[in-house]
């Protein structure tokens, strides 16, 4: 069994037992990564997305790299262990920015999420392709509005995890942090994408709201993934 077969069954207690026992569940800061290289190519442009480029996949992505893959299955896993019973506590998320559906691909493949609602004012052809299935069934619910305008839709403390990653300017990602996380329920997670990136302003925006909300957030939850995502919990 792979690596990513382990991380998809984090429900699994074998599963669990054996990411332990092999001991390469790490958290590690991107710089200590022992993989330097930048997983973006520079010869493809990555938001061209109307073709079969790929904004986290990568075709052609480096292998030896998938960052981008690692560290959204590791924050969805870190959720998980985190979370006594999650397959009845986490089950509701809820993602800002889906564009063409390769986080919202990469969430669903956790069982215990029921529910993912998907907002985005513009989302993709290619969106609609991957998450055919998944929105047939209902469990992928897309919400084809602005994030500031979609908040209103949701009851507080009504979702487990928020995950941000629309808008990257220092305003849109102020805005999402303190519309949204009202809508969490205590003890649930947020996560923002490209928080250690250096493109856009979310990492100032972050740093701030945390010390504007440190009531409402545990201190001691701070991680960042290997991709940028940044993850904290809801008091
Ligand atoms: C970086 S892409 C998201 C990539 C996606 N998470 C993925 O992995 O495929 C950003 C997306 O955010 C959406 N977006 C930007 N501002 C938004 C807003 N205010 N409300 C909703 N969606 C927004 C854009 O339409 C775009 O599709």
């Amino acid at each position: 069994m792979s690596l990513l077969d382990d991380l998809l069954n984090p429900n699994d207690p074998f599963a669990r037992k054996n990411l332990e026992l092999k001991g390469n569940f790490e958290f590690s800061e991107p710089s200590k990564y022992i993989c330097t290289e930048d997983p973006h190519p520079q010869s493809v442009n990555a938001f061209d997305v109307n073709s079969s480029v790929s904004v986290r996949f990568f075709p052609p992505y480096n292998r030896e790299c998938p960052n981008q893959l690692k560290g959204l299955i590791s924050f969805a896993y870190h959720c998980s262990i985190n979370t006594p019973d999650c397959s009845k506590n986490l089950t509701k998320w809820l993602e800002i920015g889906s564009l063409v559906g390769e986080s919202a691909s990469i969430f669903l493949g956790f069982p215990f999420i029921q529910k993912l609602y998907c907002v985005d004012f513009d989302p993709q052809a290619n969106f609609f392709k991957r998450m055919d299935l998944e929105i047939k069934s209902k469990r992928c619910e897309v919400v084809i509005k602005k994030s500031q305008e979609a908040y209103l839709d949701f009851a507080d403390g009504s979702l487990d995890v928020v995950y941000i990653d629309g808008d990257h300017s220092n305003e849109s990602a102020t805005r999402d942090l303190t519309q949204w996380l009202p809508k969490v329920r205590s003890g649930g997670f947020v996560g923002i994408h490209d928080y250690t990136s250096d493109w856009g302003d979310v990492k100032p925006a972050v740093d701030k709201f945390l010390s504007t909300f440190s009531k409402s957030i545990n201190r001691y939850s701070y991680k960042t993934f290997i991709d940028g995502t940044f993850c904290f919990q809801k008091s």
